[in-house]
């Protein structure tokens, strides 16, 4: 007996080899629960449209449920001679439930179903990367609140910039979370569109009705055009490039933890449980997590390449390379879930060492700009009070000092307009609490964002 039914079409089965090429049911398995919603609202469509009976109707939806019950258990037998999750499961049903089972694929080719199988698939993944944001964002926002009040360098280029809390840092990463939360949002919505109904690539001569499983899915409205239906994998290519900005996000983290916790810097303590250590020196404590995050970052950006790749130039309507796309998806996906998940574990898990950075606040000159605002204040034009506070900068680094350290006497002579009231603003701690600005790095205003993200988170 053929196994499918096109096998009367061609002539003999295939190549053995070929057969193992061309399958996709060793990946594309972790469909069938999606696969199967999509069979139970088109059998039920074609039921109320009257292209099968009621009886048959309930042999469909018995057989599926069926089917779904062994593979949850294990006891279904996937054999590649099917090719796909589709295929598999409609043998399935045709040797439960003969001519009901076959009547099944009426007006559907896999090729619509497989474009709302994935989208099905997508939205609750993109659901379940949503929640794991969220719980990143509050390990964060937790421990911000630890640390509002206490200082640490910001830098640029790697270099001491200007002091700010330490929970604005750790909020920049909230903020950052939360972009690629709505970004996840935005892909969702425009995946949201039922590709069933286009069938190969034309529609179909039967009555469809295509509104009704629409609705039944879930689905915001139904595509407009069958050729593009069957064939758009945009929404493939967007949520890719979601999980790319998640893990460019995580690996900037890491790369900054990696670096906190080097004797070097000295400012983090991470968990011994996410350390591990060396064969050799037994001193060792090392980040390998945080480098796995990072090096994980290239099989994610790698997936989007690979998705861009297989659609580009690609002749219109659906072509078999499509097939690859799953599994650029799914390698997505199952990284930046693992990703999220031990980065919250990291953060929730590690202590700034607030006072061995504040011994070492005073080193850089962490405090010039907020001198040379300073002199703004006394009515010196911004761009003069620059010029005057690097010229003070770079005498004190001849004579190792810090800018507390000179006497007024002293600054006077650099600019008439600098009164006692200088030693209120340098040092980092009083730049830190100086701060004006909404969105600044400073301590009250930290402790403002800590308030809103709570109420949000
Ligand atoms: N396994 C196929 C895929 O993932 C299903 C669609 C196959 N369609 C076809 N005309 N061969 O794309």
């Amino acid at each position: 007996s053929k196994a499918k039914s096109w096998e009367s079409r061609l002539d003999g089965g295939p190549d053995e080899l070929a057969q193992l090429f061309v399958e996709s049911l060793s990946y594309d398995r972790r469909l069938y629960k999606y696969d199967i919603l999509g069979s139970v609202a088109h059998a039920q469509m074609l039921c109320r449209q009257g292209l099968i009976t009621p009886d048959e109707l309930s042999e469909i939806e018995g057989g599926l449920a069926e089917i779904q019950s062994e593979i949850e258990s294990g006891s279904f037998e996937f054999n590649i001679v099917y090719e796909d999750i589709h295929m598999a499961i409609e043998a399935a049903l045709v040797a439960k439930t003969g001519d009901s089972g076959r009547k099944l694929h009426t007006g559907r080719s896999r090729n619509d179903q497989i474009a709302t199988d994935m989208r099905l698939w997508m939205r609750e993944e993109i659901e379940n990367i949503q929640e794991l944001i969220r719980n990143l964002q509050r390990a964060f926002l937790e421990l911000a609140g630890r640390y509002a009040s206490d200082v640490m360098p910001a830098y640029t280029h790697l270099q001491r910039a200007q002091p700010v809390s330490i929970a604005a840092y750790l909020l920049s990463y909230i903020e950052q979370l939360e972009r690629d939360f709505s970004r996840l949002a935005d892909s969702k919505k425009r995946l949201n569109v039922l590709p069933l109904g286009s069938g190969a690539v034309a529609g179909s001569t039967l009555t469809l009705d295509r509104n009704s499983t629409c609705h039944k899915l879930g689905f915001d409205s139904i595509s407009g055009n069958s050729i593009d239906a069957i064939s758009d994998r945009d929404f493939c290519a967007e949520f890719i490039f979601d999980c790319s900005m998640i893990m460019t996000h995580l690996s900037r983290l890491a790369e900054d933890f990696i670096l906190f916790m080097s004797t070097e810097y000295g400012f983090i303590k991470i968990a011994d449980k996410y350390c591990t250590s060396s064969s050799m020196m037994p001193q060792k404590r090392n980040p390998d997590m945080l480098e796995l995050i990072r090096g994980k970052v290239g099989s994610v950006h790698g997936a989007l390449v690979a998705m861009l790749t297989i659609l580009k130039a690609q002749p219109s309507s659906y072509n078999r390379d499509l097939q690859e796309d799953k599994l650029h998806i799914f390698k997505a996906a199952d990284v930046v879930t693992a990703c999220l998940r031990i980065t919250e574990g990291i953060v929730s898990n590690t202590v700034f060492r607030a006072d061995a950075i504040l011994d070492g606040i005073d080193e850089g000159f962490l405090d010039a700009t907020a001198l040379a605002e300073y002199l703004v204040s006394k009515g010196v034009p911004f761009r003069s009070a620059h010029g005057i506070v690097g010229t003070i900068v770079a005498d004190c680094e001849k004579a190792g000092k810090k800018l507390s350290d000179v006497s007024l006497a002293r600054y006077q002579k650099y600019c008439e307009s600098i009164s006692e009231d200088i030693y209120n603003v340098l040092g980092a701690a009083n730049v830190a609490a100086a701060y004006k600005t909404v969105g600044s790095g400073g301590v009250s205003q930290s402790i403002e964002s800590i308030e809103y993200w709570r109420t949000r988170l």
